[in-house]
């Protein structure tokens, strides 16, 4: 194991980072109706704070019609400040950096979100997804006007206590939005090329810069999130995005945050292409993006996993998921011990997660409980002992064309000896092979755990039952004969 995960780092601004993890941000949907911070985002928050370098708090929307999601989380009235100084400080105080992320939603800010407000975006381009709205272009004042948004939510950020903040040009939101040639289709001077793409992003970048230097905001974090490529045609290439770093990177924000499901992966424009985007992001960097912390996220489980990621280029990891199901990550990982990946059905309360995000948690939860159960029963029925009244037993099976057929079913005192079916009226092929192969396949190897043949999966299931009945009625136990496992097969 190496200890860089664990080496301090220090930013840009000369912020210094006490280790190489960051919590991924995460919108948990736990906001009053106007944005407004509350209680369970600060309990959420501050069980997870602590060991982690920096906590990156979730999207903020610095605009009040620029909402991607219910309960997202506010940043657009001073009224605000009060409860998020709440929210930085309990960060703070356990430990971690406090590090918000402002955004706005742009075309991605679904009406019923928003009032009923129609989005509004870089040109009138719908996303590509069902029921996307086509989006109001935005105005050159709108342009001005938004980016004093950002300006503003910088200084909230500040005046809140907040170490930094990350502008969320990532995952299809306003900024990239106006980066894109997908939803970028202006001719004025933020847009038709790629320079004029790449202006909206500098003019935040430098205004949220240029506000906590008015604030006089000490070493106060400015991070910059990407998505690294778009699908759309036309959409966002690697080149492209390698073109507005190396130009954001002349600004000298603190870091750089790639946002990838994975954070080794390759492109997704072209599937031929084997070469991680890390990979190609290293050879084509500048020498003054070089010099600027790239943090990879996506798929970070294990600290073998944040290790490996640091020994690829990162300089720091973030962690998202497998926070919201082990708050103490970090203090796992310093120990190096495994990290559970689910969270057990009763842990809601423990966890401290609100419950829109435990709904979107759905597939990380478990019930631990009822699996031991189902385990328990399981093994005890494959030991039980396998014995019948010995004779010849009736059941029925359904026919392909519903029609009942008739089985006689031959037991031994410990085993199925045979099985009998009236199959005159079967002359379906894949029927007919269902009561052939399927009697067969349960002698041979004294077992109803046998495999249901394709194409005819209710006969072959209704044969099964057939046979678990005459089971049933010779006293033997069917579900034993159920889980009973499949004779290995012998190869020769
Ligand atoms: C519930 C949830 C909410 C998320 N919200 C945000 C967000 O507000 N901003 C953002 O940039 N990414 C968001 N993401 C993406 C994560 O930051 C991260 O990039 C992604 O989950 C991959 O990392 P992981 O595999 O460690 O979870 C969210 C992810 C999840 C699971």
């Amino acid at each position: 194991m190496s200890n860089k995960l664990f080496e301090e780092i220090k930013l840009e601004s000369g912020s210094i980072l006490k280790n190489r993890i960051m919590m991924a941000p995460m919108t948990i949907q736990a906001a009053y109706f106007d944005g407004t911070v509350t209680q369970k985002m600060i309990d959420y928050y501050a069980h997870r704070s602590g060991e982690a370098g920096a906590i990156i708090v979730e999207s903020s929307f610095v605009e009040d019609k620029g909402r991607g999601f219910a309960g997202a989380l506010g940043n657009t009235k001073d009224s605000q400040v009060k409860e998020l100084r709440k929210l930085a400080s309990a960060i703070k105080e356990k430990g971690s950096k406090a590090i918000l992320q402002i955004y706005h939603a742009g075309r991605m800010a679904a009406p019923e979100f928003n009032g009923g407000a129609a989005p509004i975006s870089a040109s009138p381009v719908a996303a590509l997804r069902p029921d996307a709205v086509t989006p109001r272009q935005m105005m050159p004042v709108d342009i001005d006007n938004m980016i004093q948004c950002f300006t503003d939510a910088t200084r909230r950020a500040i005046e809140a206590g907040f170490d930094g903040v990350e502008i969320h040009g990532a995952n299809t939101y306003l900024i990239q939005q106006f980066f894109s040639p997908h939803s970028n289709r202006r001719e004025d001077k933020w847009g038709g090329n790629l320079e004029a793409r790449a202006k909206f992003p500098e003019a935040v970048m430098r205004a949220v810069q240029e506000e906590a230097k008015k604030q006089q905001a000490e070493q106060f974090i400015v991070g910059y999130r990407f998505s690294p490529e778009e699908i759309e045609e036309p959409g966002i290439t690697f080149e492209d995005t390698m073109y507005l770093l190396n130009r954001l990177a002349k600004l000298k924000p603190d870091y750089f945050h790639i946002s990838m499901g994975n954070w080794n992966r390759t492109s997704i424009r072209d599937k031929e292409d084997s070469q991680t985007l890390l990979k190609k992001y290293t050879e084509q960097q500048s020498e003054e993006l070089a010099q600027i912390a790239l943090i990879g996220v996506g798929g970070i489980g294990q600290r073998s996993d944040a290790e490996a990621a640091l020994e690829a280029g990162y300089d720091l990891v973030a962690v998202g998921k497998a926070f919201l199901v082990e708050p103490n990550w970090v203090g796992k990982a310093a120990a190096g011990k495994e990290i559970k990946n689910f969270a057990d059905i009763n842990e809601q309360d423990l966890l401290h997660v609100p419950e829109p995000l435990w709904d979107v948690m759905d597939f990380m939860i478990r019930d631990v409980q009822a699996d031991e159960e189902k385990y328990e029963y399981l093994k005890a029925l494959q030991n039980v002992k396998i014995t019948f009244n010995p004779g010849t037993y009736e059941a029925s099976a359904e026919g392909h064309d519903g029609s009942d057929i008739p089985i006689k079913v031959t037991f031994s005192d410990t085993k199925i000896v045979a099985i009998e079916l009236d199959k005159q009226e079967q002359t379906d092929a894949v029927a007919t092979s269902v009561f052939k192969r399927l009697p067969e396949e349960i002698i041979d190897g004294q077992t109803l755990q046998v495999d249901i043949i394709s194409g005819a999966t209710v006969t072959s299931r209704s044969l099964i039952d057939g046979v678990a009945d005459a089971v049933e009625k010779a006293g033997g136990n069917s579900d034993a004969l159920r889980v009973r496992p499949k004779a290995a097969v012998q190869w020769s």
